[in-house]
């Protein structure tokens, strides 16, 4: 079989990501990979081991005992920490109020864009973060930046939250997505940043199924051409 295009997808916190990436992909054939997922998971642990994330080098020493992988399942990914399922555990307002910090130092960094630049050599994928056009894979053969406005993003997380049984408050849930926005955007290493060839989708007024159908759309036109 030919080798299939990679697809870079780039965006602010809740804009619609994972979800599109995953319909996306499930369409294509292709193998989604949720790098967030990822910062999530060493964040997880090293709020269990009692890490100081402020210290860059306990965090690359605890990566360098850690294995993460990704694997398909119902749910459509599951994160296996060191061999446990934590695909809930990682989602916790803990975990998110931290992520950014973890994910600002240089060493966490390289040791993930490493590991994510691993899973992508085969091709067919799509990868959603902040710098997987800017950094991970620079040569995508399609980049997306996705982003919607704040109180859209604001208002999804809270009907998520809402299905999940978590009660949230819309004005609290905006100023979290503002402050990690700030800081991914902010910090020194590979902030958040749309690539100069990447292709901008504004999802505040589509529904999931118009942005994947717009991503597949992009995607033909690549496959086609390579
Ligand atoms: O899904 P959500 O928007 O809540 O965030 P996520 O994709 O799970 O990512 C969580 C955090 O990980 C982000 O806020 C970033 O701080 C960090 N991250 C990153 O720095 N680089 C990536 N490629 C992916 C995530
Ligand atoms: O990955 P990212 O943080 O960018 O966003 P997400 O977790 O995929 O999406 C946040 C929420 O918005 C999810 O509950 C999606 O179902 C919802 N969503 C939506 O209602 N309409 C869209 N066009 C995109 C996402």
């Amino acid at each position: 079989m030919e080798k299939g295009i990679r697809i870079a997808i780039d965006g602010p916190a809740a804009a619609g990501k994972s979800t599109i990436a995953k319909l996306a992909a499930e369409t294509l054939g292709y193998t989604y990979i949720d790098t967030g997922a990822m910062y999530r998971a060493i964040t997880y642990k090293a709020i269990r081991e009692n890490i100081n994330i402020g210290q860059a080098e306990d965090l690359a020493e605890l990566l360098n005992r850690t294995e993460i992988r990704l694997v398909p399942s119902l749910s459509g990914q599951a994160v296996l920490l060191d061999g446990e399922d934590v695909s809930e555990d990682i989602r916790t307002r803990e975990v998110t109020s931290s992520v950014s910090e973890v994910a600002s130092h240089r060493q966490v960094r390289e040791a993930m864009v490493e590991r994510q630049q691993e899973m992508v050599k085969n091709g067919s994928v799509v990868m959603d973060g902040r710098d997987i056009g800017t950094q991970v894979i620079p040569d995508a053969e399609l980049k997306i930046f996705m982003s919607a406005s704040v109180e859209e993003r604001a208002k999804r997380r809270q009907l998520e939250n809402e299905k999940r049984g978590i009660p949230s408050s819309i004005e609290v849930l905006q100023q979290e997505i503002e402050l990690r926005d700030k800081m991914d955007s902010e910090r020194e290493v590979s902030p958040l940043k749309k690539a100069e060839d990447a292709i901008y989708i504004d999802t505040t007024r589509m529904t999931i199924e118009q942005a994947a159908g717009e991503i597949i759309r992009l995607a033909r036109e690549r496959i086609e051409r390579a």
